[in-house]
């Protein structure tokens, strides 16, 4: 498995381009098998969870043409098979993602049961709950999820026990044709949700509320092609100007998007950081100086995104003074800081809290990615640490990162991959 190699200690400087959003473009793509001819999305990231979703679709006979530039066409209608194997939902939960596209434009679909990842156990009762209700029949046997959606969907009325992003997704996508109103209750408001409601209205849905926590949809006929474009990733977003902010550097960032963000910004604003904005771009300078630490506590959007706590875990352990960050959204979500520890971190752990005092100095270890965030904020970790960190199973990072090692490179960071033949 490809490693990355990083000497710390340079002070990063530079501007770089933000690429598509992943959680936009996961279920955009999957999105696209409720269309009855063509849609071509634009502004695609180029990360391995884009390739295991194109792969995913390909086996069900899907077509797809992926253009020179960062743009993929699905033509639903050559789809042979409703199936989503194990082999592939084992290295991508999201695969789940299917499902309520599978029930409500084909009447069927066998999706492999997500297991738990390293951030939890991750069940998706909430989505299969809100499927039965729109009238879908689900049986769970030989860890397969086999559903029919019956004499065909009915609009239904859905209260979320807990706000699910991609729950609220696959409802979302169920309802553009099922028979009727659907209404989603206490429903998810990230910014990745409002782009597929946007995509799905632009193949001819009727999806109104969306980044409020009531979303209502009017099932109608069919739904087609279109061309769309994600919308950037506001978590590679938050990463990249962390890592300024941890080397007491500067950097502009470009085809992005400070409205997605913006509990970070306000948070790095907190830490010192001088940012401004733009319509599509962001910049941050920290003027040479010692980020301060702050306290953060994730919850669902427009709250601090569980997805950057990693993140500011690695800020904190460099930063000045003592704070606290709670994980409520993941029971698991803390391995990073096991791993930072081994760096000289002086980081603990009490129940669904990380301390830091602001004394840790970081010095070069091996340290091993566990999770796609854990594995960037080792990254992060590294670019201040003494001496040159090995980071293994960056496969990790290659899930959700575009051209990591390229990116910071572009920052002025000393940054190597040493692929795993090596
Ligand atoms: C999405 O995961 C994101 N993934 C995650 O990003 C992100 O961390 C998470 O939302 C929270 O923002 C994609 O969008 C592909 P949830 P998702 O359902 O939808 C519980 C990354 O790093 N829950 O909002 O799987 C669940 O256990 C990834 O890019 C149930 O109990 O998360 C968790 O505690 C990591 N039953 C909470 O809800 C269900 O049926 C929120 O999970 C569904 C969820």
């Amino acid at each position: 498995m490809d490693k990355l190699i990083i000497t710390g200690g340079v002070s990063l400087d530079g501007e770089i381009r933000i690429s598509g959003a992943k959680n936009a473009a996961l279920p955009i793509l999957m999105g696209a098998l409720l269309s009855d001819s063509a849609v071509r999305v634009g502004n695609v990231p180029h990360l391995h969870d884009i390739t295991t979703t194109l792969e995913l679709l390909g086996r069900m006979g899907v077509t797809i043409t992926v253009d020179e530039r960062s743009g993929v066409v699905i033509d639903p209608s050559t789809l042979t098979d409703t199936e989503a194997a194990y082999d592939l939902v084992k290295t991508m939960r999201a695969s789940i993602l299917v499902l309520g596209p599978l029930l409500a434009k084909f009447g069927t679909a066998d999706v492999s049961l997500p297991g738990g990842c390293a951030i939890g156990s991750r069940p998706v009762d909430l989505h299969l709950r809100g499927l039965e209700q729109m009238g879908a029949k689900i049986k769970v046997e030989n860890g397969y999820i086999r559903a029919t959606s019956g004499n065909g969907l009915k609009g239904a009325h859905l209260m979320m026990d807990q706000v699910t992003v991609t729950g609220t997704e696959n409802l979302m996508m169920a309802a553009t044709l099922a028979k009727g109103r659907t209404i989603i209750e206490n429903a998810a408001r990230e910014p990745e949700v409002v782009d597929l409601a946007n995509y799905l209205n632009s193949m001819g849905a009727e999806i109104t509320g969306m980044g409020t926590s009531k979303i209502i949809i009017n099932g109608v006929e069919s739904l087609g092609g279109t061309q769309y474009d994600i919308l950037p990733d506001r978590i590679e977003t938050g990463t990249y100007l962390v890592a300024a902010a941890m080397t007491r550097g500067k950097v502009k960032l470009k085809d992005t998007d400070a409205n997605q963000l913006e509990s970070v910004l306000l948070k790095l604003k907190e830490a010192g950081a001088d940012i401004a904005v733009g319509n599509d771009w962001i910049t941050l300078d920290m003027h040479g100086k010692r980020p301060k630490a702050v306290n953060i506590r994730t919850a669902p959007y427009p709250a601090f995104p569980t997805d950057m706590q990693a993140q500011f875990t690695a800020l904190n352990s460099v930063a000045e003074g003592s704070a606290t960050i709670a994980e409520t959204v993941f029971e698991n979500r803390f391995m990073h800081v096991q791993e930072m520890q081994r760096m000289g971190a002086d980081l603990q752990i009490q129940g669904n809290t990380v301390l830091s005092n602001g004394e840790g100095r970081l010095t070069a270890a091996p340290v091993m990615a566990t999770d796609l965030r854990a594995s960037a904020s080792l990254v992060l970790a590294a670019l201040v640490a003494d001496g040159a960190t090995v980071v293994e199973r960056i496969y990790h990072i290659d899930r959700g990162y575009e051209c990591i090692e390229e990116k910071l490179q572009q920052l002025g960071a000393k940054i190597r991959r040493v692929p795993s033949s090596a």
